[in-house]
């Protein structure tokens, strides 16, 4: 572990808002945007906006000068990296607040990163609760167990990724799927008959999944739909575009090295692939 000597500000911080609201803010977050000039945002609900006034004086919500119904979601992200980037150069720091972890699945996070040495702007990366953390509470699932395979909707049909039936799968925007325009339109059964096709390649119709929405504020519940693959599109109105699709493993996958199951637990195997100085660091709980 080194000291940090230089603790001069960035121009920009990059942080992720949680999923609950409130709740989720981490007091290192709440740190650096009481330190910004702006806090340029976009919340999970509205009302997030609110906590964020108490912090900064000039809050700015992204979403609605950047999303357009009917286009590219591509071009909101533009907006989003552009107006942040232009206030770092104006009125530095400043910071781009996001809901969920500010990088999982969020690209205006990623044109930022991208684009800042350009303009001779350092940018820091604070880490954050996401969807997935919260999840994983929802759904009482260990990804240690069996592995994560984790992609998003699109993304999946259109690189037909292999899936592996023995490894819990979460597929993000599945309300999403199919097409990059911003819409806040309810889908369609049609919006879910190829993914349900290609995940019959891999799945049998009777296998349940689960429709995951996290609390997005505190006096709201989690939601978990199950329904059978073969009944997916019957749940159009209920897949909505902030949720997550859970496919639990169809069966565990077997021990293939016996060798080394049987030396798992061998004390002198571990005196074999160890020495004898303390290892630095926490200690490690399994
Ligand atoms: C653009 S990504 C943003 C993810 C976010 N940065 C995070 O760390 O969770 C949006 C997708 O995240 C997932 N997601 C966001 N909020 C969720 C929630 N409350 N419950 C379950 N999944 C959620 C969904 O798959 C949704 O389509």
């Amino acid at each position: 572990m080194t000291l940090h000597a230089d603790r001069r500000e960035p121009d920009i911080y990059i942080v992720g808002l949680g999923i609950k609201g409130i709740e989720h803010v981490t007091r290192e977050t709440e740190s650096v945007c009481r330190r910004s000039q702006e806090i340029l945002a976009v919340p999970t609900l509205p009302a997030g906006m609110t906590h964020l006034r108490d912090l900064c004086h000039r809050v700015t919500d992204l979403h609605p000068v950047s999303y357009r119904e009917d286009e590219n979601r591509l071009n909101a992200y533009d907006t989003m990296s552009a107006m942040v980037l232009a206030a770092a150069l104006d009125h530095p720091p400043v910071t781009f607040a996001t809901y969920g972890h500010p990088l999982v699945y969020v690209y205006p996070t990623r044109q930022i990163l991208d684009a800042a040495p350009y303009l001779g702007l350092d940018v820091k990366v604070l880490p954050a609760v996401s969807a997935l953390d919260t999840m994983t509470i929802d759904l009482d699932f260990d990804p240690a167990i069996d592995g994560l395979q984790m992609y998003e909707a699109t993304d999946l049909l259109v690189r037909q990724r292999p899936l592996q039936a023995d490894v819990p799968c979460l597929l993000w925007q599945v309300g999403a799927v199919e097409s990059v325009l911003y819409s806040s339109a309810l889908n369609s059964p049609e919006r879910f008959f190829r993914i349900k096709d290609y995940l019959l390649r891999f799945y049998p119709p009777e296998h349940e999944v689960a429709a995951v929405y996290s609390s997005p504020h505190p006096l709201f519940d989690a939601s978990v739909v199950r329904f059978t693959l073969a009944d997916m599109e019957r749940h159009h109105d209920q897949l909505h575009q902030g949720l997550t699709l859970y496919i639990p493993p169809l069966s565990r996958r077997p021990v293939a090295d016996a060798d080394l199951i049987a030396k798992v637990e061998s004390v002198e195997h571990l005196r074999s692939i160890t020495h004898d100085t303390a290892a630095p660091g926490p200690r490690s709980e399994k």
